[in-house]
């Protein structure tokens, strides 16, 4: 960072994007965005757009690419279809998105001579390893074309290393909020959801019996990580968890989330949904070895920043 080095954040328009973007721009960085807005929105940067320069372009069309490339530094690719019911119903939108287009993305990298890519990786690739803490030398165990996806592309980041001796570092993220996140599509992360759900005083649907647990994540700790990722030498060529390592259930999210809005509405159970997993929680030893990692923001503060956004945007 300060180097008058040249940023490209893919997926820039993007929620976890938008605010990787901000945070380097806030620190006087020249950022490039590529993004095709298909799930990202222009209001995701509105207030910085002026300071950044935004390419309309996808990672599926090789041209846009390389000149979203060009004299680039550092790549921060968050670009993809972040979706495991949309993949299911999508699968082959899922594949030229995530495998395709982060191939492309480490080729035109490569060619165009950038110093590191540091890649969105996904907790998905786990699968049903165990209710334990997730360890980055498990097995991985994928149980959806989004997780297969998201899993290919750390193997290429990692051949693209060792191979052709591109910088790379995955970081794999588990259950990401904060503010941005959109909450209107099916396939919305489930915290928009629930707080715009309870914000509209509406019902709010669990998929299963609510017992499920998940490592929620807020935003600030994943944009701090990348920038760690970004310099740190000890990362190069590694898979590194990116969570915060508190278990919640959907169920205690609820409560929490009903206190925080004061609401009491009974939520509305519905069958499981096909590919998601029971239990995802972070061993965070690897990141804060290997990046210095230590989480910023926990779970309350988080979910508190997150409702006053939604209360004040949407
Ligand atoms: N949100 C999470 O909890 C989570 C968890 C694990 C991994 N991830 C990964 O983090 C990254 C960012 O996810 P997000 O939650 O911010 O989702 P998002 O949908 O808000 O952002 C993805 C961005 O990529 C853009 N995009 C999609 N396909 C593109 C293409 N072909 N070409 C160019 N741009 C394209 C979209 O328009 C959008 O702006 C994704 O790679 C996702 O797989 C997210």
């Amino acid at each position: 960072m300060g180097k008058n080095r040249l940023y490209l954040v893919t997926g820039g328009a993007g929620f976890i994007g938008s605010h990787i973007v901000e945070t380097l721009v806030n620190r006087g960085e020249k950022v490039r965005v590529l993004d095709n807005l298909m799930t990202g929105k222009h209001e995701n940067i509105a207030n910085f757009e002026d300071r950044i320069e935004f390419i309309l372009g996808d990672i599926r069309d090789f041209k846009a690419l390389g000149k979203a490339v060009d004299g680039v530094d550092t790549i921060f690719h968050e670009a993809a279809i972040p979706s495991v019911p949309r993949s299911v119903e999508e699968p082959q939108l899922n594949h030229d998105s995530n495998v395709n287009g982060t191939f492309n993305l480490l080729l035109a990298a490569r060619d165009a001579g950038v110093r590191r890519v540091v890649y969105a990786a996904s907790s998905s690739a786990y699968g049903e390893i165990g209710t334990g803490e997730k360890k980055e030398d498990q097995l991985p165990s994928p149980l959806s074309p989004y997780a297969v996806a998201k899993l290919v592309g750390e193997y290429y980041c990692q051949v693209f290393t060792r191979v052709y001796g591109l910088e790379t570092v995955s970081l794999r993220y588990f259950n990401v909020f904060g503010p941005r996140q959109d909450p209107s599509s099916p396939y919305s992360g489930v915290i928009s959801k629930f707080v715009t759900t309870l914000l509209n005083g509406d019902r709010p649907m669990i998929f299963g019996d609510g017992e499920q647990s998940r490592d929620f994540t807020y935003v600030a700790n994943v944009v701090d990580a990348n920038i760690r990722a970004a310099e740190s030498a000890d990362a190069v060529g590694e898979v590194i968890n990116l969570g915060v390592n508190q278990r919640t259930t959907l169920n205690q999210l609820l409560s929490e989330l009903q206190k925080i809005i004061g609401t009491n509405i009974t939520p509305q159970y519905e069958p499981p949904r096909a590919g998601d997993i029971r239990h995802s929680l972070a061993d965070i030893s690897r990141a804060e070895k290997l990046l210095g990692f230590k989480p910023l923001i926990g779970l309350e503060e988080g979910l508190k920043a997150t409702v006053d956004w939604y209360r004040r945007n949407v």
